[in-house]
């Protein structure tokens, strides 16, 4: 597959050049993916209290009814069920991940937790992916409706960063979805890996069961320059609106390769772009894809529009679609970052007419960087 190799080649490409290092950390914080709290009543006003060098939490986690809406700065964020998730963004319009990937909001689908709502027509496109080890959300979205400036390849949130005070600092992750939770809606487990790609109206949120026993690798956190379609391999469809079963992908990093099981070593940034990849991720199998109208996902949003297809038809699923994108910003850095990402179908017509997209989108980000 040159032609994907090529779109992979350019995405990359984008890849910033510079970046300010992170100074090193202070061993006296408590990392962050070692602090644990009950949901709801163990959460505190602030996860991350320290004051570092990377300063104070912006937000906080103790999130209610009088913190909900537009400026809400709640950091505890959802991974529940098809239609009911958040994801990292910024708190002020036209922001760029890799500048405030330290005090990104929870931007969520569902009212009652005291966060911000993600505007109706904003998302064009969802799969929900329920695995033995892991949710998935991944999607589509116009990312200047969550305040991501338009151009922003992105990069990627999780609970380490350089610091180990994650990013956003402070940031809790909760689901109801696990199967180690029973199926009780009421009941909610503390997510102690997880990671989050935003950028090039794009995204994925991973979080990984913590009974599994790969939760770790599963929500690896050190391949944050290489984007949604390495980390989260998928079969998203933008326009389409699905939940479905799969099985556990391999580890981000993890490939075989003449019948050997190797890990990818990603180059530091200073040794600039990444211009190749050896490898080209599985997609997962998965089965049960049952597709809905967004607008019977999203009862909650701001205002009702409707997308999507047909509600409630099962397809069989597999290969097809798949998301590619990349992004770049090292967690814990403060990085600007760019990339792009671009859906493209099954079949060899439209996934020509998608990689020539994805060109144009790559040359408009350099165009935008340089
Ligand atoms: C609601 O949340 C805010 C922000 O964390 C907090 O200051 C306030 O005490 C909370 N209210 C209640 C009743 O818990
Ligand atoms: C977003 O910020 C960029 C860079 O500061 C600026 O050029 C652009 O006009 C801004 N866009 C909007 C919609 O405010
Ligand atoms: C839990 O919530 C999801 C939707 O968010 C729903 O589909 C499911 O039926 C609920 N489970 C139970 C046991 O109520
Ligand atoms: C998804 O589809 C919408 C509506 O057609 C389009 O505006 C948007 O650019 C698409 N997003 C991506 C990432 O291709």
């Amino acid at each position: 597959m040159s032609y994907l190799a090529l779109s992979t080649f350019l995405a990359l490409a984008a890849a910033p050049l510079g970046v300010v290092a992170q100074s090193a950390t202070s061993s006296s914080f408590t990392p962050l993916a070692s602090k644990h709290f009950s949901y709801p009543s163990g959460i505190p006003y602030q996860a991350d209290p320290d004051d570092g060098v990377r300063g104070t939490q912006q937000g906080y986690n103790l999130c209610n009814s009088t913190t909900e809406g537009p400026n809400s700065l709640c950091q505890t964020a959802f991974i529940n069920h098809a239609d009911d998730w958040c994801v990292w963004a910024p708190p002020i319009p036209n922001s760029t991940i890799g500048d405030t990937e330290g005090e990104e909001v929870a931007w969520c689908t569902k009212k009652g937790r005291g966060t911000r709502i993600i505007p109706a027509g904003a998302i064009t496109g969802l799969q929900f992916m329920k695995t033995p080890g892991y949710l998935q959300i991944v999607g589509f979205i116009d990312q200047t409706q969550i305040n991501i400036a338009a151009d922003d390849g992105g990069g990627e949130l999780d609970p380490h960063g350089a610091d180990l005070r994650g990013n956003p600092l402070g940031g809790l992750v909760y689901s109801n979805g696990f199967p180690s939770n029973g199926g009780n809606n009421n009941s909610f487990q503390q997510v102690i890996e997880w990671h989050n790609f935003m950028g090039s109206d794009q995204f994925c949120f991973k979080v990984c069961d913590p009974a599994g026993s790969n939760a770790a690798n599963l929500c690896q956190h050190i391949f944050d320059r290489i984007g949604v379609a390495y980390n989260c391999p998928n079969a998203a469809q933008n326009g389409t609106f699905e939940s479905c079963e799969g099985d556990n992908q391999d580890p981000p990093g993890v490939y075989t390769t003449n019948g050997q099981v190797v890990t990818y070593s990603q180059p530091p940034e200073s040794l600039g772009p990444i211009t190749s990849l050896p490898y080209t991720p599985k997609i997962p199998a998965s089965s049960n894809c049952v597709q809905f109208a967004s607008s019977a996902l999203f009862t909650d949003l701001a205002s009702t529009t409707t997308s999507g297809s047909g509600s409630a038809t099962a397809t069989g699923s597999g290969a097809g679609a798949t998301s590619t994108g990349a992004s770049a910003s090292r967690s814990g850095s403060s990085s600007s970052s760019a990339a792009t990402g671009s859906s493209s179908n099954n079949g060899a017509a439209t996934m020509c007419i998608s990689i020539l997209s994805t060109i144009g989108g790559v040359l408009a980000a350099v165009a935008f960087l340089s």
